[in-house]
């Protein structure tokens, strides 16, 4: 009864558009790029691809099959998958309760920037802008919820008429988008003060070639964990979002073609952004400026947009609407993964269930945006970096719930319900499974080994 009820994505484009828009986020965008510089170019790329293929592939594939196979939300799916492993789903389910407010917060900004680009750009590149904003009061809790408003009508809207529809129409132009500011990148040529030319081939170059140099053993493991790190983010698994997304996934669906198409989206898009963001960046500031997060988004970019001239305006709006069209993609599927655990759980209609979560979401996301100016703290954490609310949030659900659910997952699937149940969903109607061995070896070995390698990582206890 109750799983008919459920509501479908209406074909496997669809499925695989929305779970690419969740996939495809400010990772992409603000982190992959740095990575590459930072961990040898090429080197980095082509041990990404690799993992994707190995340990993303493993990932993505359990969380999708364990949603079509309950038809349940990620809060109630693993206990239906075993008894007395419902736990596990309630820590997935508490991870997108904490990364939607701040995620909302950082969409915020997006807009901001957006608006900003569009009446007077000149000014994002004043020394200060950037904390100016987010030190003050109102404007980032305004800005905010406006992200949130949007996120809020779409979600509401439902499976099909929001999520799905949406998806459809934001991914395409996403991809448009950043191929033509791609593009437009590797034609960049600038002189500077001291008369040295840089070009955005030459950056292609060091994006592209893998550089060997001073690569040791313990530094080829560390460009390890960052691709694995950023991999695991980037693909959305471990917070209960894929099982959401999979629950609605229709039985005759290919699940392994969805997968692999989902992951050379996300792939693609974050490979494009490095070629977009790195030539340019290099082209005007030198390998220097590269950098990660909010200052490289807010900071650096800006300078950059206002150094190629009055063509700048243009390609930053053009920016600027990617990356929101990104960030609305991703947030959307977030607010979905506990929608839909609060209708599962508490049997309640979605509407009731958005409105309640909308709600919980604005005050944790006000107190986000505060955590800049009234609430401002300073705390370290155990990694070594210093950050205020939005990163002692970021943290706690990215570095230690995520790996916990994601090797708890692996457990479960591999070793008490076996990794047959699994495959059995994907080989549904006769589908073939050309991964399956690598998968089973995967899932039990190395998968969970690789994942407690990273949380020990992330507590500061290794490397
Ligand atoms: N996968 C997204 C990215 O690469 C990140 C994300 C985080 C998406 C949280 C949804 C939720 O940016």
């Amino acid at each position: 009864m109750e799983s008919n009820k459920r509501s479908n994505f209406s074909g496997s484009i669809g499925f695989v558009l929305a779970a690419a828009g969740s996939a495809v986020g400010l990772g992409n965008i603000w982190r992959f790029p740095y990575l590459a510089a930072k961990d040898g170019g090429g080197l980095f790329l082509v041990t990404y691809v690799v993992l994707a293929l190995t340990f993303g592939f493993t990932l993505l594939t359990t969380e999708i099959a364990i949603g079509r196979k309950t038809a349940q939300s990620p809060l109630t799916a693993y206990e239906k998958l075993h008894k007395g492993w419902g736990w596990i789903g309630v820590l997935a389910c508490a991870i997108p309760v904490i990364i939607l407010p701040y995620y909302s917060a950082i969409g915020g900004w997006i807009l901001k920037y957006l608006a900003a680009f569009i009446t007077d750009a000149a000014a994002t590149t004043a020394d200060g802008y950037f904390t100016g904003f987010i030190t003050s009061q109102w404007s980032p809790i305004l800005w905010f919820m406006v992200f949130l408003l949007a996120n809020t009508v779409i979600v509401y809207k439902g499976v099909n008429s929001g999520i799905e529809r949406l998806s459809k129409i934001l991914m395409p132009i996403l991809l448009v988008l950043i191929l033509g500011i791609a593009g437009f990148s590797l034609t960049l040529s600038h002189t500077d003060a001291s008369g040295v030319t840089r070009t955005g081939l030459q950056g292609l170059a060091i994006y592209v070639i893998p550089n060997l140099e001073g690569v040791t053993f313990g530094k080829f493991i560390s460009i390890l964990m960052d691709a694995m790190g950023q991999l695991f983010y980037s693909i959305s698994v471990a917070m209960g979002i894929m099982i959401a997304y999979g629950s609605y996934v229709k039985k005759e669906t290919n699940l392994v073609k969805s997968v692999n198409q989902i992951e050379i989206f996300d792939t693609l898009v974050a490979f494009l952004a490095g070629m977009m963001i790195i030539p340019a960046v290099y082209t005007f500031m030198g390998t220097e400026g590269m950098a990660a997060g909010p200052s490289l988004m807010f900071v650096s970019l800006p300078k950059v947009f206002a150094a190629m001239g009055g063509i700048g305006t243009v390609v930053g709006i053009a920016f600027f609407v990617m990356v929101a069209f990104a960030a609305l993609t991703s947030s959307m599927s977030l607010m979905e993964a506990v929608v839909s655990s609060v209708m599962d759980k508490l049997h309640l209609e979605r509407k009731a269930a958005v409105l309640a979560v909308a709600a919980l979401t604005g005050v944790l996301g006000i107190i986000v945006c505060l955590g800049y100016n009234v609430l401002y703290f300073e705390l370290t954490l155990p990694n070594g970096s210093v950050g205020q609310i939005l990163d002692v949030m970021d943290y706690v659900s990215n570095y230690v719930f995520m790996p916990v659910v994601a090797i708890a997952t692996c457990i479960l699937v591999g070793w008490v319900i076996k990794p047959k149940a699994i495959i059995e969903e994907v080989t549904l109607g006769g589908v073939k499974f050309g991964r399956e061995k690598l998968y089973v070896v995967m899932v039990k070995f190395v998968t969970p080994v690789m994942l407690a390698m990273l949380l020990l990582q992330s507590l500061g206890l290794f490397m």
